[in-house]
């Protein structure tokens, strides 16, 4: 049987980061095929545990900022706009079922509890059971599993590309991989927008985790602004900066509450032509901050709206692992962009399976809610 040790923050995590790869002894039970684990409920925290804030012990994220009363026409809308991506570069969904999905991530194939895949899988059990990771574990929302390796033992990190950036991919005690694979369809925009501009765009990328996002966006020409509360995911990035040899390009790495950093960047007066929020539902600045998305996403976005610049391209906001509609995120994109004309378009982004070639598309899976305001 699998024990599981607790492992506190910024420890080396049980079977996960740097902790070797076990393979079953013999003698003992074999370990549960992929097919027959139980899910867990979706997370995507970074690696350091989140748990909810109890009133008492938080830190207010930043200062009281009033919202500012917005005057004007609600900007144009385009509801519902589904965002689907078959896999890029390294990654493919090969097939999902039974509480779990069996993704691509370069040479390797791995399963991952996937709460919203209800349906049983398309491909056979064999081809689920003979993967070379599998994430396990008695894991809650914040709670943490670990890494088997049923054909041989692999190492924590291994090399990964998607859109033309090189990254590692990473087994993490949290069952994440180090990537974010339903971003892809924003990058892909935000990649575009950079590359079209006739300028040097400037990006921010708040709750930025290892920077991917921020490589694509300077790799394609922007000066780049990442923040992020963690320590380890902020060394993470910079690795793979390191990695893709893309050290000269501008980018800013910040270890930061985002709150705390926009709502300075507005008293200075800064400005970013296309912001990415990706916000968990709870989180901690570095010292102790609480962001609650609940509590201060209104905040969040009126202080973005207030440092985009007047040639700015897009406003970009995912929420996910949160009990919410589309329209609730949409809504509160319409108010916050009032006057500045535009379009907000908002609905789920969609992975869709790819089969075992990444050619053969298959069942859909959401993975979170999305709204984005832009020009036109
Ligand atoms: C799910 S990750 C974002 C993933 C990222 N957008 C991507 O696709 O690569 C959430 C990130 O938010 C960060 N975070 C949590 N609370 C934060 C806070 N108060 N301020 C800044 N970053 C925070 C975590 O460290 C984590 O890296």
């Amino acid at each position: 049987m699998v024990k599981h040790r607790e492992n506190r923050p910024g420890q080396k995590a049980a079977g996960g980061l740097g902790a070797k790869p076990r393979r079953d002894m013999p003698g003992k039970p074999p370990a549960k095929p992929a097919h027959a684990l139980r899910p867990a409920k979706p997370s995507r925290d970074h690696g350091e545990r989140v748990t909810e804030p109890r009133a008492a012990a938080s830190v207010a994220a930043a200062p009281e900022r009033p919202l500012i009363a917005r005057t004007g026409e609600r900007s144009a809308e385009r509801v519902p706009v589904i965002l689907e991506s078959l896999g890029a570069g390294d990654f493919h969904l090969i097939d999902t079922g039974n509480g779990l999905k069996l993704e691509q991530y370069g040479p390797y194939r791995i399963v991952r509890p996937e709460a919203q895949a209800l349906w049983p899988p398309s491909l056979a059990a064999h081809l689920w059971d003979n993967a070379d990771a599998i994430f396990t574990g008695d894991t809650d929302e914040d709670g943490m599993g670990r890494w088997r390796f049923p054909r041989e033992a692999l190492g924590e990190t291994w090399p990964l590309q998607l859109l033309g950036v090189d990254f590692l991919g990473r087994f993490t005690a949290f069952r994440h991989v180090g990537v974010f694979p339903e971003q892809i369809v924003h990058w892909a925009w935000m990649k575009e927008q950079v590359e079209a501009a006739k300028r040097p765009l400037k990006v921010l990328n708040l709750f930025g985790y290892t920077g991917v996002a921020s490589l694509v966006a300077a790799a394609a020409g922007a000066e780049v602004t990442h923040v992020d509360a963690s320590k380890k995911a902020i060394g993470w990035a910079r690795e793979n900066q390191a990695l893709g040899r893309m050290e000269k390009l501008p980018i800013r790495w910040i270890c930061e509450d985002a709150m705390k950093f926009i709502l300075r960047e507005e008293r200075r007066g800064s400005k970013y032509d296309i912001i990415l929020t990706d916000p968990p539902k709870f989180g901690r600045g570095p010292n102790g901050e609480v962001w609650h998305l609940f509590e201060h996403l209104p905040s969040m976005l009126d202080i973005c709206r207030e440092i985009l610049s007047p040639k700015a391209l897009g406003l970009v906001l995912t929420a996910y692992s949160i009990r919410a509609s589309f329209y609730s995120i949409h809504e509160l994109m319409r108010e916050t962009m009032r006057g500045a004309g535009g379009v907000v378009e908002s609905g789920e982004l969609v992975i869709r399976e790819a089969g075992l070639d990444g050619r053969t598309p298959g069942k859909a899976l959401s993975t979170s809610l999305f709204s984005r305001w832009v020009p036109k």
